[in-house]
C-alpha cells in the first residue's frame, strides 16, 4: 500500500492529454472480440480496469496484442467460448457488468470475481434483465454481488426493459446480450446516460435505433454480429474533470486539456463549472472538445444528478463547491453510494476534512463553501479502493494546503500517470 503526499504547488501551467476514454476502451475491446477478424484501437486507456477487460477477452478466445501503441484485437471466427478459468474483473464495474451481458450468450458456466470493492457492488441490477433474457445468475446476498456464477445459453430471448436507475452499464449489459438474442430488444432509460454502446454498435454495423423522448431515450437493437473495424479513442472527459476543477480553484493556474470526448452526457460538469463562474474556454472539433481553464472565483450552484448521469464527476465538483462562495446542492445523487466506494459519504467526509460544512438530506448533498481553496485545511484520507476519490482528494490538496492519501495506488484503475501529469503542470 502506498501513501501519496500531495503538496500545494505555487503555480500550474501547461497542456495535457488525459488517458483514452475508459468507457470507449472497454467497448472497443469487447466489440473487437465479438467481431470476426482484426480490429485496431488507437488511444486505448492504459488503466488496470481496461487491462482486466483485455485479459478476459483473451480468456474467452480473442487475441489482443499491442504494437507501436496500437492495440490489435482478433475475434475468433466461430465466436467467443467459455473459459475454464475464473474471469477476474479486478476493480472494474464496467468490465463485470458488460461482460455479464456477453457471457449470458455463451453456453456454459462462467465465474466472475472482483476485488473487495467490486465484490460489494450490486449486480442484481444486471441479473434481473439478463435472467429475463434466459441466462442464470448466482451471486452473494440480496444484491447478488460477486463472485458471480452465470450460466449462459445460445437461446437468449429479446426483451423490452425499463432500466429503473440511471445506468449506462445496465443498459449496455442488456444490449451486449441482445446481439445474440432470437428477437429484437428495447431498453428504455428515463435519464439519458452515455450513448457509447449504441453508437459504437451502430458504427460496427449493428442495427440500433435510438429515440429520445423528454429526458429519456429508448434503444432498440436487432440481433447481429458486429463487424471488425478501426477505433480511435478520444480523451476521457471524467479525467479531464479533475484538471478542470483544479484550474478553477487553484490561485494561480492556466491549464489546457486537449481532445476529450464531447458527448453531452459526459461533459455536464463543464456546464456546472461555467455556471459557478469558471474562466473557461471550450473548442469543439471532430466530436471532441479541448478546454482551457484559469483560476476563478467560484459561486455556489445547484446540480441535479440528471445533469451528470453516472455522477462520476460529483466528488470533484464537491471539492469545487467547497472552494466556492455559498451553499451548493447536489440533488438526487444516491447512486454515489454504489460506486467503487460509498462516494456519497466519501464526498461529505472530504468536504468536511477541507474545513467546509457539508451535510445530507436523503439523497441530496449540501456543501457550504469556504470561498477559496486557500482556506482548505491540510488533510489525510484513505482512498478505499476508489480511483476517483484519490484524484478528487489530490486536486483539493494541490489547490489547498496539501494532503496525504493512503492506498493511492488504486489510481491506476483508470489513470496510472495521474500524479506525473499533476507534477508536470507544476
Ligand atoms: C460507465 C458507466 C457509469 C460510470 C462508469 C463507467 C460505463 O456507471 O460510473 O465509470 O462505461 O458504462 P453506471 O452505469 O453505474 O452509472
Amino acid at each position: 500500500m502506498s501513501t501519496a503526499k500531495v503538496e500545494h504547488f505555487e503555480r500550474l501551467r501547461g497542456n495535457l492529454r488525459v488517458p483514452g476514454d475508459k468507457s470507449t476502451s472497454h467497448r472497443a475491446l469487447m466489440i473487437g472480440a465479438l467481431a470476426s477478424g482484426e480490429s485496431t484501437i488507437q488511444g486505448l486507456s492504459p488503466g488496470m480496469d481496461v487491462t482486466a477487460t483485455a485479459q478476459i477477452m483473451e480468456q474467452l478466445g480473442a487475441s489482443v496484442n499491442v504494437r507501436d501503441g496500437v492495440v490489435t484485437v482478433v475475434g475468433p471466427t466461430n465466436g467467443l467460448r467459455v473459459s475454464g478459468d475464473v474471469l477476474d474483473c479486478g476493480n472494474s464495474g464496467t468490465t463485470m457488468r458488460l461482460l455479464s451481458g456477453i457471457v449470458s450468450a455463451i453456453p456454459g458456466e462462467h465465474l466472475l470475481v472482483g476485488d473487495p470493492s467490486l465484490s460489494q457492488r450490486p449486480m442484481d441490477r444486471i441479473a434481473e434483465p439478463l435472467t429475463l433474457m434466459g441466462a442464470r445468475f448466482d451471486g452473494q446476498g440480496a444484491r447478488l454481488s460477486a463472485p458471480l456464477r452465470i450460466t449462459g445459453t445460445d437461446v437468449l430471448r429479446g426483451i423490452a426493459y425499463d432500466v429503473p436507475m440511471a445506468s449506462a452499464q445496465v443498459k449496455s449489459a442488456i444490449l451486449f446480450a441482445a446481439l445474440c438474442a432470437s428477437s429484437p430488444t428495447t431498453v428504455v432509460e428515463h435519464v439519458r446516460t452515455r450513448p457509447t454502446t449504441e453508437e459504437m454498435f451502430s458504427r460496427a454495423g449493428v442495427s440500433v435505433v435510438s429515440v429520445e423522448s423528454g429526458e429519456g431515450r429508448s434503444v432498440t437493437l436487432h440481433p447481429g454480429r458486429p463487424l471488425a473495424r478501426n477505433w480511435l479513442v478520444p480523451g476521457d472527459p471524467s479525467q479531464a474533470a479533475f484538471f478542470a476543477v483544479l484550474g478553477c480553484i487553484h490561485p494561480d493556474a492556466d491549464i489546457a486539456v486537449l481532445d476529450i470526448d464531447s458527448a453531452r452526457e459526459r461533459v455536464g460538469f463543464l456546464g456546472v463549472l461555467q455556471r459557478m463562474g469558471a474562466t473557461m474556454t471550450l473548442r469543439d472539433h471532430d466530436s471532441m472538445t479541448s478546454l482551457t481553464v484559469q483560476s476563478s472565483q467560484l459561486a455556489a450552484t445547484e446540480v441535479h444528478a440528471s445533469e451528470i448521469p453516472s455522477v462520476d464527476e460529483v466528488p470533484v465538483l464537491v471539492v469545487a463547491a467547497a472552494a466556492a462562495k455559498g451553499v451548493s446542492c447536489f440533488r438526487d445523487v444516491g447512486e454515489l453510494r454504489v460506486k467503487e466506494s460509498d462516494r456519497f459519504e466519501g464526498s461529505l467526509l472530504l468536504a468536511t476534512k477541507l474545513g467546509a460544512r457539508a451535510w445530507s438530506e436523503g439523497d441530496d448533498l449540501f456543501v457550504e463553501g469556504l470561498g477559496s481553496a486557500e482556506r482548505f485545511s491540510t488533510f489525510d484520507v484513505d482512498a478505499a479502493l476508489d480511483h476517483r476519490m484519490v484524484m478528487a482528494s489530490a486536486v483539493a490538496g494541490c489547490a489547498g494546503g496539501g494532503c496525504s492519501i493512503a492506498a493511492a495506488e488504486t489510481v491506476a484503475s483508470s489513470y496510472p500517470n495521474f500524479f506525473d501529469d499533476l507534477e508536470r503542470l507544476a
